[in-house]
């Protein structure tokens, strides 16, 4: 018989606690709604008590996203559990998320509990969560380091209370594989009722070990895996989902039959957007999802790869949505070609956004000779980080050297009237941006600039991100262009114009975690 996983994502929770990563509801939106495309069980929508931002992305992704289950965390107290109900009320389909700590250090230093304490609380609380939701997870926070008579007892008696799904978290990333396996094996074999509930893991990527875990898990009995998209997360992060499905689907030989709901051609699309929206950039060799995971460098690999994929390719870049960096369209293609390509990548773009996105390819094709996939992906990215363009860059101009001050001259127009300012800085980019918030009036904090190019080449397009701090909120800003200091000044233009947008809106920012 085949074993049937369920994927409950997590990364609009945990991998929102990514330190410098903070989205609005906005964005959680998007992302929310491709995890429903892609086919996750569960989306975890936030903690809804920790700050109005959080409490308002679940409610909009409870009223919004239809499939999946959407969850709220809360912790095993009352207020919690309320307000994780009030922001999940009208979900489809609704869980209430509940956790306490079960190790011997953290029920001493954290929570000043005994073990009987602890059990009290959490029978208690499943019971109250009950009350509002006939789906209630419970989560036994630092599982694995828990003592394991205890464990068992806890699990047995929150069942016993109504708990349908019971979590064992590899908080701190601390287990070996192995001996996680055997957790959940012990757990499987003899914690009495356990067959009512599904057993579910979440395992933090310390000791880099969170898929391998995951997996040894699943191998051992687990039927719930929680995970997040590039397997983003607090400290090391948290398990990775492609990596968790494109081992369970490449390794069939080895895992059997194994039953889940992911469409696979939607990975790639995902793992992009989460890092758009959130300004992670991947290291280029992350598994299945990175720049060079389908690339093959050596004259070896490629000339096996061409006389047989199968050579040093265990799974096609067309399994998870990549599709390949085919030369697509040039100066002359018409609006017609350019919204074909669109869908066939899986771009759902309204006309006026077709409108726009082909405005800025017909710009690209002018100065680059070849389009490719990979600049349709970024033109058409735009579109998911896009808020009111209150400022609009004209034009800049930038005198530097290696013995001269940099000066930038930067022009924006903001609803039709026209702003020019100056300013000299460490460098040109810094300059740019000096005279950007000259013009608006406001400064911001850049916390990070990184810029990489999309395809090969000279002419190739360029993408800078900026992260910016404002009032203790985190935005993020994306420019691309061919032009370095062009995609720059862009990119600070949309951190300003989302300052704007989100300025007197609850964001999740300066939300307690956990
Ligand atoms: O890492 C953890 O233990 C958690 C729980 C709250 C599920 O995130
Ligand atoms: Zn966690």
């Amino acid at each position: 018989m085949s074993a049937r996983i369920k994927i409950f994502d997590t990364t609009l929770r945990d991998g929102e606690q990514t330190p410098g990563v903070s989205l609005n509801i906005q964005e959680k939106l998007e992302i929310a709604r491709q995890l429903a495309r892609l086919g996750v069980d569960v989306i975890e929508a936030g903690f809804a008590i920790s700050s109005p931002g959080d409490f308002m992305a679940v409610k909009t992704v409870a009223e919004n996203v239809k499939g999946p289950v959407i969850a709220s965390l809360s912790r095993a107290v009352e207020k919690d559990i309320d307000r994780a109900w009030e922001a999940l009320q009208n979900a489809e389909n609704p869980r209430i998320h509940t956790f306490i700590a079960t190790s011997d250090i953290h029920m001493k230093y954290k929570l000043k509990m005994t073990e009987e304490q602890v059990l009290e609380r959490a029978v208690a609380m499943v019971k109250y969560a009950k009350k509002y939701c006939s789906d209630v997870e419970f989560s036994a926070e630092d599982a694995s380091r828990t003592r394991t008579e205890f464990l068992y007892r806890i699990l047995e008696e929150v069942i016993k209370a109504g708990a349908t799904v019971v979590n064992i978290p590899d908080t701190v990333g601390y287990a070996m594989p192995d001996e996680f396996g055997k957790l959940i094996r012990g757990i499987k074999e003899n914690v009495r009722g356990i067959e009512k509930a599904d057993i579910s893991v979440h395992c933090h990527n310390d000791l880099g070990l969170a898929v391998a875990n995951s997996l040894a898990a699943v191998m051992n009995g687990a039927t719930q895996v929680e995970c997040t998209i590039n397997g983003m997360g607090e400290r090391a992060g948290n398990a990775s989902m492609e990596e968790i499905i494109m081992g369970i689907q490449t390794r069939k030989d080895f895992y059997g039959e194994m039953v889940h709901n992911i469409d696979t051609r939607q990975i790639y699309r995902s793992s992009k957007l989460v890092s758009k929206l959130t300004g992670v950039n991947l290291q280029p060799h992350k598994a299945i999802v990175g720049k060079n995971a389908f690339a093959h460098e050596s004259g070896i690999h490629q000339h096996g790869v061409l006389a047989e994929r199968s050579t040093y390719e265990i799974m096609t870049p067309e399994s998870i949505g990549l599709s390949q960096n085919r030369i697509v369209l040039g100066k002359l293609s018409g609006r017609h070609a350019f919204e074909e390509r669109l869908k066939e990548m899986g771009y759902n773009l309204s006309q006026e956004e077709i409108t726009k996105a082909f405005e800025k390819f017909k710009e690209l094709a002018d100065k680059k000779k070849t389009v490719t996939d990979r600049d349709i992906e970024a033109l058409a990215g735009e579109k998911v980080s896009a808020v009111e363009e209150v400022y609009k860059l004209d034009s800049f101009q930038i005198n530097s050297g290696n013995k001269v001050i940099a000066t930038a001259t930067v022009s924006m127009f903001r609803n039709g009237e026209h702003l020019t300012e100056a300013a000299t800085g460490d460098g040109p980019i810094n300059a740019a941006f000096k005279a950007i918030e000259r013009s608006v009036g406001f400064e911001v904090h850049l916390e990070d600039y990184s810029l990489k190019g999309v395809t090969e080449g000279a002419d190739a397009l360029g993408e800078a991100t900026v992260r910016v701090m404002k009032d203790n909120r985190i935005y993020v800003g994306r420019g691309v262009s061919t032009d370095v200091i062009e995609a720059s000044v862009k990119a600070y233009i949309n951190a300003i114009n989302r300052v704007i947008h989100d300025h007197g809106k609850e964001s999740s920012g300066g939300r307690e975690t956990i």
